[in-house]
């Protein structure tokens, strides 16, 4: 079988780091995430994971494989919330890459929408193509195209795991707030980080892209105060490490839930949902 190429420092390459994390997490850490789709997904690719195979089992790489995975955790916690009250709801999974949020999350009446660019999308249609009640669109979130093909009449709840970080502060609010007048009772939930943290887990993105400082981009120290943007929007947030879950399974140290408190506490890291 023809391998599908990754270029290196490009957009694209965004979706290696937690696609890797997670077929990591489900090799290191079985009992926190079984989930063994992203090994197979990364068998499917040339891209060279040389220098990630080197760092893998130095505790730092491990912490941040638990990222991806605790990410992809919390926001399938929340999708099955919803689903409770809104069985047939549509989950949209924006800048979807490789993750397979959606179809983990699938109780057999939902429907699903995986959007990403269209290099993107071409490459998830040839390994993940979709199934039923699914659909992969083509698109820029930033543009709004795409809303037409958004039916949120039996509930709706977007999520965007890793995505906002390469946003503007601008370009979150104004999705934010097209996506609460279009959809009452629908919901958003996403990952955020505070400025240390952003400049810390961006630096070599940034570095690739030429911006030397983080200002402009969507980070947030208090989600409660900075994200009020509409009357109408609940805002709420939990810990993203250490929120859902407690961490406390085989093999994970005890300096990694030290570092996820760190993360959690210091860095600001959170899984935010919105009420529309
Ligand atoms: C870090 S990856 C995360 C992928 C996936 N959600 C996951 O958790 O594995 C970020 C993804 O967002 C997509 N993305 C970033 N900006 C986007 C935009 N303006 N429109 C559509 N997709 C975008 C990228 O192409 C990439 O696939």
């Amino acid at each position: 079988m023809t391998k599908i190429k990754i270029e290196k420092n490009s957009v694209q390459e965004t979706l290696i780091v937690p696609l890797y994390g997670r077929k990591m997490c489900a090799e290191k850490f079985p009992d926190l995430y079984t989930d063994h789709s992203a090994k197979k997904l990364c068998e499917q690719l040339d891209y060279d994971f040389s220098e990630q195979e080197a760092k893998k089992d130095s505790c730092l790489y491990e912490f941040g494989a638990l990222e991806a995975a605790m990410r992809q955790l919390d926001i399938m916690w929340e999708i099955r919330e919803y689903l409770k009250e809104y069985p047939e709801a549509t989950l949209v999974n924006l800048g979807c890459g490789l993750d397979q949020t959606g179809k983990a999350c699938d109780n057999g009446q939902c429907r699903i929408i995986n959007i990403d660019f269209p290099d993107i999308i071409s490459i998830r249609q040839e390994l993940l193509p979709a199934g039923e009640r699914e659909k992969n669109i083509s698109a820029d979130l930033k543009e709004d195209g795409w809303l037409t093909e958004i039916n949120g009449e039996k509930g709706v709840i977007f999520f965007a795991a890793g995505v906002f970080h390469y946003f503007k502060r601008a370009d979150v609010k104004k999705l934010v707030l097209t996506l609460a007048a279009k959809y009452p009772g629908g919901r958003l939930i996403f990952d955020t980080v505070g400025k240390t943290g952003l400049k810390l887990m961006m630096s070599k993105t940034l570095k690739n892209m030429g911006i030397k400082d983080v200002d402009g981009f969507f980070y947030v120290n208090q989600p409660k105060q900075e994200l009020q943007w509409a009357d109408k929007i609940k805002v709420s947030s939990k810990g993203y490490m250490l929120g859902y879950y407690d961490m406390k399974n085989t093999g994970i140290r005890r300096i990694h839930r030290w570092l996820a408190g760190i993360g959690d506490k210091i860095m600001k890291m959170a899984i935010i949902r919105m009420d529309f």
